[in-house]
This record gives structure tokens, sequence and C-alpha cells, in this order.
């Protein structure tokens, strides 16, 4: 598959280069983890502040002790359950590990991804891959390659096309405090899921600028430009906004009046998942269209649709 842009890949990202990696949740813009030049560069293309640390990419469980240290054996465990798949493992790291990477804690967020691209590069790499997800900090995340073409037609030369991402939304973030498991950010793998090997999950409740463990905790996040106002009731708030130009971004059909200039039905079937896959790229179809507002619809708060609302209030103005 692709063997030749995959051959390109390796030898740019041996020359500390960055390319477009397609992973399971969505795109990220990946170099040499162990590489304090390609990370700067991660870094400025990203316009990232350098305190929030990056997750680094690895091809197995079975490379996890070069990366972290210390590992509790419920991570363990985590691991061997959910990779390659996304999850992220928020670790002790060893000492090779770049403080520029890591946003200068002595953690290290891990995972390893689920998608036949990443793992084949990884594959023939000596060197991990630290990738945050390939959009200019604080907007929209990346679900195709255009997306991230969009985002970087000048600064980058090659964005592996791996398609429209399986998950759609970031890996879930765990770390581990005392002993105890705790969810640093909501994402692609279930909660509920991750409980049935960790017993409850503290959840950190939100925060702001210095206390933030992960940015995907900003509480402005994952915005588009437009004005985006979340509801439980489209019906009555698009009343309100009957003479703005105005775009619905909702679960399944419903019936919205003609004044509504743009409809994005995430699934037909009102399925979270598939609600999931779509989301990024409909916010990104919204943001195109010079609306006044997008007004989205809250998520019924069972399964993947507690990531979606997470990610929808952050994207949220009001
Ligand atoms: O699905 C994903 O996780 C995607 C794909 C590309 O793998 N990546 C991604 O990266 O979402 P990014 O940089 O957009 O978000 C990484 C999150 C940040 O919120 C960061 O703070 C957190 O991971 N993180 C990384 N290392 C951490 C650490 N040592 N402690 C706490 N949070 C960490
Ligand atoms: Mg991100």
């Amino acid at each position: 598959m692709q063997t030749n842009a995959i051959k390109a890949a390796v030898t740019a990202l041996k020359n500390n280069e960055i390319i477009g990696l397609p992973t399971e949740t969505v795109y990220g813009l990946a170099g040499n983890a162990y590489s304090e030049i390609a990370v700067e560069k991660i870094f400025t293309l990203k316009n990232r502040p350098h305190f929030n640390p990056l997750i680094v990419h690895i091809k197995s469980a079975t490379a996890l002790t070069l990366v972290a240290k210390n590992i509790p054996l419920v991570a363990v465990q985590l691991a061997d359950t959910f990779w390659p798949g996304p999850l992220t493992l928020v670790l002790e790291k060893q000492d090779h590990i770049p403080d520029l990477v890591t946003g200068g804690k002595n953690t290290v967020g891990v995972r390893v991804p689920n998608h036949p691209v990443a793992l084949e590069l990884l594959e023939q790499l000596d060197f991990p891959l630290a990738a945050p997800s390939a959009n200019p900090f604080g907007s929209i995340s990346p679900t195709t390659a255009k997306h991230v073409v969009d985002y970087f037609t000048d600064s980058l030369t090659i964005v592996l096309d791996g398609g429209s991402c399986d998950k759609g939304i970031e890996s879930t973030i765990v770390g581990f405090e005392n002993g105890q498991a705790i969810l640093y950010r909501q994402g692609s793998t279930k909660v509920e899921d991750i409980e049935k090997i960790t017993g409850p999950l503290q959840i950190r409740v939100h925060a702001n600028n210095e206390s933030v463990v992960a940015p995907g905790m900003l509480s402005k996040h994952y915005a588009p430009s437009t004005t985006t106002i979340l509801t439980s009731d489209i019906t009555s708030i698009i009343q309100k906004y009957s003479d703005k130009r105005i775009g619905v971004l909702q679960l399944s059909p419903t019936n919205l009046p003609s004044f509504v200039i743009a409809i994005e039905t995430l699934s037909q079937t009102g399925n979270l998942e598939e609600a999931a896959k779509n989301l990024y790229a409909a916010m990104h179809r919204l943001d195109h269209q010079n609306l006044d507002f997008i007004i989205a619809q809250k998520m019924p708060a069972v399964g993947m649709g507690l990531a979606i609302n997470d990610k929808l209030e952050r994207a949220a103005t009001t």
C-alpha cells in the first residue's frame, strides 16, 4: 500500500521533517519524537504553546518501555486491551524523551494508533512519532487529508492520505496519580469500556490555563470561527435567529424551516459512533459557509455522545 509515499515519508522524517499522518482518530502532524529539531518544528507549525505536551505514537505495546517507565499494572492492562487504538496513557517518561515533547513534565502521553498507514510507517522507523492533531492550535481537528492540506498548504510537503478517519474524534487520555486512573480527556474510547478495567474513573474538572493538564481540557478548543450555540432544543432556538444566516448541526434528520441555510446531519439513524466519525468534517463544512451562527444539537449523554458533547461544549461560544 502506498509504498512510495511511505518511503518518502520515512526519508523526510529521518531528516527531521514534519509530515501529515492519518490515524484512526484524527490526522496528526508527525515528527521524530527523539529529535528536538523536529519537535520544535511541530510547535511552530501548530502555533502551539510549549507547555502543551505532544502525544508519542509507538508501533506496539511491546515498545512502551522504550518511552515510559514504572508503568502501573493497570496501565499495562489498558494497553493490552485497547492498543492499537484510541487510548492515550500518560506515564512516567524515560529520560531520553525530550522535555520539549512533554512540556517539561516528567510524564509522557503515549499510544499505538490503529491505522494501517501509521502502523506501516512506524514499523519502518527506529524512533517513535510525536504527533498532535494537524490543526492550528484551538481550531477544528482534521479528519481527512484535505483538511490538513487546507490548513498547511505552504508548510507541509508530505501529507499521507489514509482516507476519512474511522473514529473521527481524538483519543481518550488517561493518567495515573497515586495508583488511581484519571480521565484527562474524553475521546474515542468510551469511558464505560475503560472503567471495566480501572473501576470508576476520577474525572478532572475542566480547568483553565495554568492548571490545565491537557489542552483538550481548555474550555475554548476545537472551535469553528463561526459563533456556535449548543442547545438541547434546536426548534425553539432557531426561531430566535430566523433573520440570520444559520446552519444546524444535528444528530439525526428532523424537519427544519426553510430559512436554515445549511444542515449537517451526523447520522441518518442517530448512531453516535457514526456521528463522532462525521462531526469534525461537518463542522469544517459549516464553518466555510459564511454563517452568522451554527446551532448545534446536544447529543444524548451516553457512550460516544459524552465525548461529542465535550467537543461541542468547547466549540460553543455560548
Ligand atoms: O487522537 C489523538 O490523540 C490525536 C492523534 C493524532 O493521535 N492526537 C492528539 O494530539 O489529539 P493533541 O496534541 O491535539 O492532543 C494531545 C493531548 C493534549 O491535550 C496534551 O496535553 C495531552 O495530550 N498530553 C500529552 N502528553 C501529556 C502529559 N504528559 N500529561 C498530560 N497530558 C498530556
Ligand atoms: Mg488537538
